[in-house]
């Protein structure tokens, strides 16, 4: 395949591709999401299962689209062209170019939660005694606060996505990515000092197996593509922008291995709290997360300035965690416009955030704003953890097996492992690779998705 055209960027260096990547997967998916879904699933036996999705079906999809981006050097829809031109499979970089945005519009909602939540830490609220319910609905309960914040994370989105590739994504993740570990490290030091600490370390470390069940294993899944950005083509955008130095394989290995610790420090924050706070686990659907940190920082002397400036840095810096991902949302449609649209990038990317944010008005609304989208009559649930469902969960499943069948049958592992090689002869677990992309992946998926259906259909 011919170079990149000179007009699309490259990363700077190898560094700044694995903390691109990193960057793009670490975010709410890890602080708010794992959380959040481990609590809804049961605790230590989701915790399980997770990591077993990250290591056999989310690192070797996370390969396939560093490989297929860098062996295309195009957009998700374009590079399913070029690999299989003339037939369907273009429909994989559309079905990511829509799912890119819908995950957007709710993202940016909750990205929109932390940046008010900078301004509440900095006025002094995060003190002993802190109705920290109270501050979640002045803030997610209020139809103009919640709308405006979301629209202020889409304009910094936006912002940054304009800058293109280097001047953009590659300078605010370089510097913010290691103060996010070490805030949440000492986190975690002060949420298992607490007293009760115990029950929640219990609830989140000693696996209970009778609550598996093919939902628990399908949260697992979904869970893992979202927090690790695959299934909807951000990898293969981010690939695209590799050079042929790069080493795809160590790359991906790195990334996996970044986003599951900070996934797994935010779950030794959130659970010791969760309890001493005397919360109960699955209850508190979206706001669950905000509300326990409220309560740990306002845990932390001196009196008021612990709560203030811890609360202005750990909102601040997971703000910006946020941005690098969900700059990684948008440039996947984006770079569809630009590279196969002729869109200048200006366009797109203003023209796609606001659709993305007038997308995400009922999931601003859907926090105690507005009643019946609080709780969606016959569902049950939120609207915005029903667009989650949908497109953070189910369409990234989808997605991810069919970028395995893909590079397992269709373009070949043969083509796929050469391109691994390229830079330096090396693949050093393709037997594994082969293996888990030709058969684990989608074998798991298809046999998942059927037992749900039947499931379904049995009542
Ligand atoms: N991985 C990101 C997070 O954990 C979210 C994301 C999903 C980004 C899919 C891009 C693609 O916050």
């Amino acid at each position: 395949m011919e170079s990149a055209s000179p007009a699309r960027g490259q990363w700077g260096s190898k560094l700044a591709f694995i903390l691109a990547s990193a960057g793009s997967a670490i975010g709410l998916g890890n602080i708010w999401g794992f959380p959040t879904i481990t609590s809804a699933n049961g605790g230590a036996a989701f915790v399980v299962v997770y990591l077993l999705a990250v290591a056999l079906i989310g690192a070797p999809v996370m390969l396939a689209e560093f490989v297929i981006g860098r062996r295309t050097q195009r957009n998700p829809v374009g590079a399913f062209r070029a690999l299989a031109p003339g037939t369907a499979w273009v429909v994989v970089g559309g079905l990511g170019v829509l799912a890119g945005v819908m995950i957007l519009s709710f993202y940016s909602v909750i990205a929109g939660w932390t940046l008010a939540y900078i301004i509440k830490a900095a006025s002094g609220e995060f003190v002993a005694g802190a109705d920290t319910g109270a501050i979640f609905s002045s803030v997610a309960g209020s139809a103009p606060v919640a709308i405006g914040w979301h629209f202020a994370f889409m304009a910094l989105t936006v912002l940054v996505v304009i800058g293109g590739v280097k001047n953009g994504i590659e300078r605010w993740t370089k510097v913010l990515m290691p103060g996010l570990f070490a805030i949440l490290l000492l986190l975690v030091v002060r949420a298992v000092t607490l007293s009760g600490a115990g029950p929640g370390l219990e609830f989140y470390l000693r696996p209970d197996f009778s609550r598996i069940d093919g939902g628990v294993i399908l949260a697992a899944i979904g869970q893992a593509f979202f927090s690790l950005s695959l299934g909807m083509g951000a990898m293969i955008t981010y690939g695209s922008y590799m050079t042929k130095d790069d080493d795809l394989e160590t790359s991906a290995g790195w990334v996996v291995a970044l986003d599951t610790s900070v996934a797994l420090l935010a779950g030794l924050v959130i659970f010791p709290t969760l309890f001493h706070a005397g919360l109960e686990p699955g209850a508190g659907g979206p706001g669950m997360v905000f509300v326990v940190l409220t309560s740990l920082l306002s845990t932390i002397p001196p009196e008021p300035w612990g709560g203030t400036i811890f609360g202005v840095l750990f909102f601040l810096l997971l703000m910006v965690a946020a941005l690098t991902s969900s700059i990684s949302l948008l440039e996947v449609a984006t770079a569809w416009l630009v590279d196969d649209k002729g869109v200048s990038r200006k366009k797109a990317s203003i023209g796609l955030a606001a659709l993305a944010f007038v997308i995400g008005i009922p999931s601003a609304l859907a926090n105690g704003a507005v009643p019946w989208l609080s709780s969606l009559p016959g569902i049950g649930m939120d609207f915005l953890s029903f667009l989650f469902m949908i497109f953070g969960q189910y369409a990234l499943v989808v997605g991810a097996l069919l970028i395995s069948v893909f590079t397992g049958w269709v373009w070949g592992v043969k083509n796929a492992a050469d391109e691994v090689r390229s830079n330096d002869g090396k693949f050093s677990f393709e037997k594994a690779w082969s293996f888990l992309i030709r058969f684990l992946c989608p074998v798991a998926i298809v046999i998942l998705l059927g037992y749900l259906l039947w499931q379904q259909l049995g009542g």
